[in-house]
């Protein structure tokens, strides 16, 4: 195997992990989210634009506005689950580009074109979402991930028109029948060629 990562990181971050659709009472802190993004945020975005924001759904009172507006298969895990977070795109994200990309000055006016703007923030907060998810593996946490929902519904409750939400995340320690059929992932010859 040429892999530097070593094994049992590997089955952690990928192998082993598996989408969890239910939780114990077990709390997820502040601290360990902490350390989570600490980590994910060096993971590359374009122009280091790093368009992803969250917001943690802890009080009974926030899950309430939440669960509202998640479909029907999705509505009692996040109920249940300790932490969920909301990650959005911040359209405006090129408001801070100069202090992002300092040595790039025209940073902010490349991105003048709304169109262009977004696009770029869509597909790079969503790069971000997948490094959120391996992040909460990394802290022995199980990610549930969701784009089950009413994405504008969500926008709303949560962030401003600024903002689009991606995907809802469910966070904690594993419970009770927590995966799905473990499903086939496609081998290498299907997905790569090399021309
Ligand atoms: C972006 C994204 C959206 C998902 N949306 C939902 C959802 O709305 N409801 C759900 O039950 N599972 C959802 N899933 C879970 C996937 O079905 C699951 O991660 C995938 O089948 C792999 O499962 P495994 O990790 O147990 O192998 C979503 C996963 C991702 C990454």
């Amino acid at each position: 195997m040429s892999l530097l990562l070593d094994p049992a990181a590997q089955d952690l971050l990928f192998r082993e992990a598996r989408t969890a659709n239910t939780f114990t009472d077990e709390p997820v802190t502040e601290e360990q989210i902490r350390d989570v993004y600490d980590l994910v945020k060096y993971a590359p975005t374009s122009m280091n634009m790093q368009p992803l924001r969250v917001v943690l759904v802890r009080s009974a009172e926030a899950r309430e506005r939440l669960v509202q507006h998640m479909s029907p298969g999705n509505q009692k895990k996040t109920s249940t689950a300790p932490l969920t977070a909301v990650l959005a795109a911040d359209l405006e994200f090129h408001e801070e580009l100069p202090t992002q990309f300092p040595h790039f000055p025209g940073a902010k006016d490349a991105y003048a074109d709304p169109t262009y703007r977004e696009n770029s923030a869509l597909l790079n907060a969503a790069i971000q979402v997948g490094y959120v998810i391996l992040g909460i593996r990394a802290a022995g946490l199980a990610a549930g991930p969701m784009t089950g929902f009413d994405a504008a519904a969500v926008t709303k409750e949560f962030f401003d028109e600024a903002h689009k939400v991606l995907v809802v995340v469910n966070i904690g320690k594993p419970g009770p029948d927590a995966w799905m059929a473990r499903n086939p992932r496609l081998g290498y010859d299907e997905v790569i060629t090399t021309v």
